[in-house]
């Protein structure tokens, strides 16, 4: 078992690259099999959710071919079953997009219950909302969710949440579909955009993506031979901005886009922390403890629920007593618990949180809950005094691409050590 060693604390200074969006990626690679031909994605991030992805696509016969760490293609001219490897899918929340995929291009898809983080329940209604208003018929048994369509026909589909897996998931299962398809209370997230203008390329016509009424005309099939790059990870910029201000340091992100950054700049201004638009590249500074705040969770353009560990560490040390309403997960602040080890004075109640600042975190023993909360857990030990051991690696490297190389770039003293 890997863990991470980290000594602090550290006030990180430097410049820093973040990767493409994990979202958009584990939602691009699936949608390539709407099209009967070759497709080049370019930053691409090289994470465990990103490889199973290609696994499933190459059991489905596809070829996958890495030509570079953040570049690959994919050909899908001889895709040979529907059947997803149902181990494999049930590793990972986004394998869902498989079956919005596979309906497009085969009319049928078998999928294994999506697994991924921990955060309470995760109901897939919507989708099959979505798939079954289409035309399609959803059955979920045994652990797996059985799709099948003589035909998908476009249809106007409201969903009763905002989500963001069931707008995707529509989306791809309509941009095949016979005439025009209309979601209603859209996810607007960046990721939504992404997959929208990769799935244009591709000759999809899909408007309104990032608005909450997005509409797919069916097209009559997509073309090949293109090469599009995934938008830059907005949860990753995120989780470098409060990298900074917890540790009271100096960063220069680059590789990212200040506009989808604004939910998280304007909580950092409030708790007194600096920051300055680049034009594609961000710089976040203080020198001070960050000051208490109130923070609610909500879909974009509110604060996203993926960064509320990283903002909970900040608020874990800050000046005053701050409070994390949760409205997204049921169980978000299994971090919390972690965090205590360390020295934090944290309540966490049902789906709220109240943050006692104290001056100092001490280093601990610790394990990632989940995928951020592992990011937050390593911001934690590096602002924390003495040693963290950090366990349960697995949760992190789903989502970041060498992090702890692009925290150690920034002078953070960390280290992975085999057990
Ligand atoms: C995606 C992200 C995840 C992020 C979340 C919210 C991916 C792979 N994962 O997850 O990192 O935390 O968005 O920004 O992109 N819901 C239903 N029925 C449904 C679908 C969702 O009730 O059919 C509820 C969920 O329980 C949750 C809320 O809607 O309370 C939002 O979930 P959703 O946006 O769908 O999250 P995911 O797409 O699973």
């Amino acid at each position: 078992m890997d863990k991470l060693v980290i000594y602090g604390p550290t006030r990180l200074k430097g410049e820093v690259t973040i990767s493409g969006a994990k979202n958009a990626a584990v939602a691009i690679l699936p949608a390539t099999l709407l099209v009967n031909g070759i497709s080049i994605i370019e930053n691409i991030p090289n994470i465990s959710d990103v490889k199973l992805s290609c696994t499933i696509l190459e059991k489905l016969g596809a070829k996958v071919n890495w030509i570079a760490n953040n570049k690959v293609e994919i050909d899908t001219r001889n895709i040979t079953s529907s059947n997803t490897p149902l181990d494999i899918t049930s590793k990972f929340r986004a394998s869902y997009y498989l079956v919005g995929s596979l309906l497009g291009r085969c009319g049928s898809a078998e999928v294994g219950l999506p697994g991924g983080c921990n955060l309470g329940a995760r109901p897939i209604d919507q989708h099959i909302k979505g798939f079954e208003s289409l035309g399609a018929k959803v059955e979920v048994s045994q652990g797996k969710i059985t799709a099948k369509a003589k035909k998908l026909v476009g249809t106007s589909i409201y969903m009763d949440i905002v989500s963001v897996g069931a707008t995707i998931n529509v989306m791809l299962a309509s941009v095949l579909a016979e005439g025009t398809t209309t979601i209603d209370n859209a996810a607007k997230e960046p990721h939504i955009v992404d997959v929208a203008n990769f799935l244009n390329t591709m000759g999809a016509d899909i408007r309104g993506a990032g608005t909450d009424v997005i509409k797919i005309n069916g097209v009559k099939e997509l073309k090949g031979n293109y090469t599009y790059s995934v938008v830059p990870d907005q949860i990753e910029a995120g989780t470098f901005m409060l990298a900074a201000i917890a540790s009271r340091g100096d960063i220069v992100i680059k590789n990212c886009i200040p506009e989808h950054l604004d939910c998280i700049t304007a909580k950092i201004f409030e708790i007194g922390g600096n920051v300055e638009d680049l034009g594609d590249s961000i710089h976040v500074w203080t020198n001070k403890r960050p000051g208490r705040a109130i923070v609610k969770t909500l879909p974009y353009p509110g604060f996203p629920t993926d960064m509320q560990p990283q903002i909970g560490v900040a608020l874990s040390i800050a000046d005053g007593t701050s409070i994390i309403n949760e409205s997204i997960w049921e169980s978000r602040f299994q971090y919390t618990a972690e965090l205590n080890k360390m020295g934090a004075h944290i309540t966490a109640q049902g789906k709220s949180a109240v943050f006692e600042g104290v001056k100092n975190l001490t280093g601990a023993p610790v394990y990632a809950t989940d995928l951020r909360a592992g990011a937050a857990l390593i911001i934690a030990g590096i602002i924390a005094n003495g040693e963290t051991h950090l366990y349960n690696l697995d949760h992190i490297d789903r989502g970041y691409e060498n992090i702890e190389d692009k925290f150690r770039s920034l002078g953070a003293k960390i280290q992975r050590v085999s057990e």
